[in-house]
């Protein structure tokens, strides 16, 4: 069976749904960045403040290669990953890309506790989801499907998504 790989904006689900999937499929999880942190040996946040983002998006694409490679894997990404098309052309090689989309209220609310997400440690986070968003739009819309997770729960996530895997066979 193909990869599953999951992308999408910073709280639309990726990792808790990516999590379920792994157990219900028994496959194994790949996190991209768990990955990355593992590489540099630092939290994301501190690649970011130290190393700056072109730094950790160099480090991103590396990860994305090795973790192409993989098979039979259920690969959760950062939000960002889309923004380089070699990362998306790499990881569509063994896998169905699938973007989860929520919106921007329910982003909003999801992460702003968050402490590892510098790129919305800004004074007006919801603004800057709204704007990485329209910039990100046309990047998203690269997955082979789209799920939106704004009025669902994970279990209904997984379910639709296994069923396009089913498409997919
Ligand atoms: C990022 C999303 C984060 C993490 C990094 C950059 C982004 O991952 O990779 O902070 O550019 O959207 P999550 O989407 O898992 O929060």
């Amino acid at each position: 069976m193909k990869n599953i790989v999951l992308v999408g904006f910073m709280g639309t689900g990726k990792t808790m749904v990516g999590k379920l999937l792994a157990t219900q499929l028994k496959r194994q999880r790949l996190c991209l960045d768990d990955m990355i942190e593992w590489k540099v040996g630092k939290p994301i946040a501190k690649i970011f403040q130290e190393d700056g983002e072109k730094f950790f998006r160099e480090i991103e694409s590396e990860i994305v290669k090795a973790a192409s490679h993989d098979k039979n894997v259920v690969i959760d990404a950062g939000g960002g990953v889309v923004i380089d098309m070699n990362n998306i052309k790499r990881l569509k090689e063994r896998g169905i890309v699938i973007c989860l989309i929520a919106r921007p209220e329910v982003i909003y609310e999801r992460t702003k506790g968050s402490i590892h997400r510098p790129l919305l440690n800004t004074p007006d986070p919801v603004s800057n989801i709204r704007e990485l968003l329209s910039k990100r739009e046309e990047y998203y819309r690269c997955a082979d499907y789209t799920v939106d997770t704004s009025d669902i729960s994970p279990e209904e996530i997984v379910s639709k998504i296994l069923n396009i895997m089913d498409i997919e066979k």
